[in-house]
């Protein structure tokens, strides 16, 4: 029998390369989509996919509907990858980011309590939830205290704590995975590496003349969404439910992806990037560097793409997409 996953936030950058990992490991695959005015462009992602996926329409801030398709498609696996992800724009809806990153959460695990039981369940957590916590020796891991500074931060935070109070109080198969930063060509392009990278080969082919930013000192721990869904699927099958860090141990500044970018392209950043406040956050998470030691160790999860051949096969895609 193959094994039989759900996954919410399936049109995602994580949702489209989980879907096709989990395909080609012949799993039938289930997954939650929005209704969106655009039709069009809604499963841009998953289209190539489209004929071998079973998709719903649904949202997880509407409990009745995540109860019902939890109901019909009684998952083996959960993942939980739908989220209002993107950090500046929470706090501009804050309400909504703890609604659907929170309660959303909160209504699968109650699914699953109540109707499907033996679904196992990851929740896609994040490295945002440590906020500007740094363990002496530079890294963010299991241990690190965690203190948000954003609504999203603090979402993640309650949906993180809710996955393992399910797992320790009613015994479920409840795990977290704290993802650091992953990008890909399927990166929304309003997050920095996309957008740098699009941008650039845009003032390379003289469509636009300027690159936009805010703070150009932060520093992320850049990874792959490609080798993080292996992640996920290796953390849900692992015998024991937990929660494990998933990283690439090195961090970069925003300055060192601009000059990477432009270098590639023959260009110097310094000739093209404005600052602009209104890219500036509220409060900043100034440093990510996650210690992921444990996965590699235990369940020897290895990383293919590295941050150069992950930028310069983003440059490829939008070189190829704009000509
Ligand atoms: P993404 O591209 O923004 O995808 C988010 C998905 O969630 C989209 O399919 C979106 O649907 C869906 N969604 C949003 N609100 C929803 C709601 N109320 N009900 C149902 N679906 C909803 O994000 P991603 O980069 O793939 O990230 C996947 C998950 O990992 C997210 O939970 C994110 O917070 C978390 N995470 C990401 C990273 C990272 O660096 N990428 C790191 C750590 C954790 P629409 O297409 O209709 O908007
Ligand atoms: N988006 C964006 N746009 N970020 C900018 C810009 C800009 O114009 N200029 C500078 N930055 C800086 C941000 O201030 C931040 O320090 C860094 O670039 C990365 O921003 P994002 O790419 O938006 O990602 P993020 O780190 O805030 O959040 C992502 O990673 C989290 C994991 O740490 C998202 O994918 C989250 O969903 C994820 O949980």
């Amino acid at each position: 029998m193959n094994k039989v996953a759900l996954i919410t936030g399936i049109s995602g950058q994580d949702g489209s390369y989980l879907a096709e990992h989990l395909l080609d490991l012949g799993y039938e695959v289930h997954g939650i989509i929005r209704r969106q005015s655009l039709t069009e462009r809604q499963t841009e992602r998953i289209d190539h996919i489209d004929h071998k996926l079973n998709l719903y329409y649904g949202d997880l801030t509407d409990e009745h509907c995540v109860y019902k398709i939890i109901q019909e498609v009684q998952p083996d696996e959960v993942y939980n990858l739908a989220a209002m992800s993107h950090v500046r724009v929470s706090f501009d809806i804050p309400a909504f980011t703890i609604k659907t990153n929170s309660l959303g959460t909160l209504n699968i695990l109650e699914a699953i309590r109540n109707i499907a039981p033996q679904s196992k369940f990851y929740q896609a957590s994040s490295s945002e939830m440590f906020g500007n916590n740094i363990d002496d020796d530079g890294f963010q891991r299991l241990s690190t205290t965690m203190n948000p500074v954003s609504p999203y931060g603090s979402s993640k935070l309650m949906a993180y704590n809710l996955t393992k109070q399910y797992r320790t109080g009613y015994k479920l198969h409840t795990c977290n995975g704290i993802l650091f930063n992953h990008e890909s060509p399927r990166r929304g392009t309003t997050f920095v590496t996309n957008k740098v990278v699009k941008t650039a080969v845009e003032i390379k082919y003289g469509i636009k003349t300027t690159l936009e930013l805010g703070n150009l000192d932060s520093s992320r721990d850049w990874g792959h969404s490609y080798d993080y869904v292996r992640a996920m699927r290796l953390i849900l099958n692992y015998e024991t439910p937990r929660d494990w860090v998933v990283s690439t141990g090195e961090t970069k500044s925003v300055r060192d992806l601009c000059e990477y970018t432009f270098n590639q392209l023959g260009m110097n950043y310094k000739d093209y990037v404005i600052q602009d406040e209104k890219y500036f956050r509220k409060e900043e998470v100034n440093y990510l560097r996650g210690d992921s030691t444990e996965i590699r160790e235990t369940l020897g999860w290895k990383p293919k793409y590295t941050f150069n051949t992950m930028i310069d096969e983003m440059i490829d895609f939008w070189e190829s997409n704009l000509k």
